[in-house]
């Protein structure tokens, strides 16, 4: 049996843009109605090209931004109002993971000092701290001596190790990773994949991983869902996404990202023109402009998700 352990409905975050004095407010429509359930135990991979709305998604789950509209049902709870006090409680048990650990990670402080830091938040009490720090930094790869260094004296991808380590102090439940591997190294990338992989199985932790990048989305997801101007455009199994991408924009994204069978027949579908703004996206489909099988209908008729094929998919083609 499948538990959910978080539930999204209706999820939205607008941010107000500025415009002249007279003019009406506008808004950047950042995420834009998203519907989900995540899955004790699955890794939901969360994918788009840059400015989709992924961030400003992740961010709302965890109430690092306010979202304007909807539910968020952490193990059945709503979450979206609760106070902050609560909220921080609440917290203990769905975690962040940045691209840049380094920008996140305080300069001034010792490894053993940033890592110390939620658990002080949190209140555990003093004999469990040193305990819970070397049990930590063992099962992310370091060892008790990093714990004396500066954040300056790690590699990159050891300094992602910290930002995991750092996460995971409070034995947490849901991570959500944003991008947690697009700084590094293609080499480095997989061995935090890996890393991440194994501490979910030991852990029985839950994923939802952030990324613009397929390759990485298909290592390690269970289930995909594709977003576009903040909303969800496909949602599938990932085996079935990546045999057989159904919505067009998840299909010119794939085309576009190279395979590893040299023989593979590959057509290539290319994204027409840039991402548009958010603030003022097109009319009915909001692909329709940049999408290779284009309808009349396209142009006026806003599709929905629906299922299709053991799938959900928005596109007038189903
Ligand atoms: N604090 C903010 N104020 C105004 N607009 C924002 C803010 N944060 C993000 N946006 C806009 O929201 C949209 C989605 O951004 P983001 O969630 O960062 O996308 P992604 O993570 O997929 O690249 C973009 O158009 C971005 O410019
Ligand atoms: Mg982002």
């Amino acid at each position: 049996m499948m538990t959910p352990l978080l539930e999204v409905k209706g999820l939205q975050k607008l941010f107000p843009v500025k415009k002249g004095w007279f003019q009406q407010p506008s808004y950047v429509h950042a995420v834009n109605g998203i519907d989900a359930t995540v899955y004790e135990g699955e890794t939901l991979g969360i994918v788009g090209e840059s400015g989709c709305g992924k961030s400003t998604l992740g961010r709302c789950i965890l109430r690092l931004l306010e979202p304007t509209r909807g539910e968020i049902l952490f193990q059945g709870r709503d979450i979206s109002q609760l106070p902050k006090k609560e909220m921080h409680a609440v917290r203990r048990h769905m975690q962040m993971v940045f691209q840049n650990p380094f920008d996140t990670l305080n300069p001034k402080l010792k490894i053993g000092q940033i890592l110390t830091e939620p658990l002080l938040s949190h209140g555990i009490p003093r004999e469990q701290r040193q305990s819970l720090l070397e049990e930590t930094v063992e099962i992310v790869g370091l060892n008790k001596r990093h714990l004396g260094r500066y954040p300056h004296e790690f590699s990159g991808g050891q300094r992602q190790r910290i930002g995991i380590a750092r996460a995971l102090m409070l034995q947490p439940k849901l991570i959500i990773a944003d991008e947690p591997v697009s700084a590094l190294d293609v080499s480095i990338q997989s061995q935090i994949l890996n890393l991440m992989q194994d501490l979910q199985e030991h852990l029985s932790l839950t994923y939802i991983f952030i990324s613009h990048d397929l390759s990485v989305v298909e290592h390690i997801s269970d289930r995909v869902a594709v977003m576009y101007l903040g909303e969800i455009v496909e949602f599938a199994d990932k085996d079935k996404l990546f045999l057989q991408p159904l919505h067009p924009y998840s299909q010119a994204l794939l085309s576009a990202t190279p395979t590893s069978d040299p023989d593979e027949k590959h057509e290539r579908i290319i994204l027409r023109g840039d991402l548009p703004s958010p603030s003022n996206p097109p009319q009915g489909c909001k692909f329709h402009p940049r999408c290779h099988a284009c309808m009349e209908i396209c142009r006026t008729e806003v599709p929905r998700l629906r299922e299709v094929d053991g799938r959900q998919v928005a596109c007038h083609l189903y």
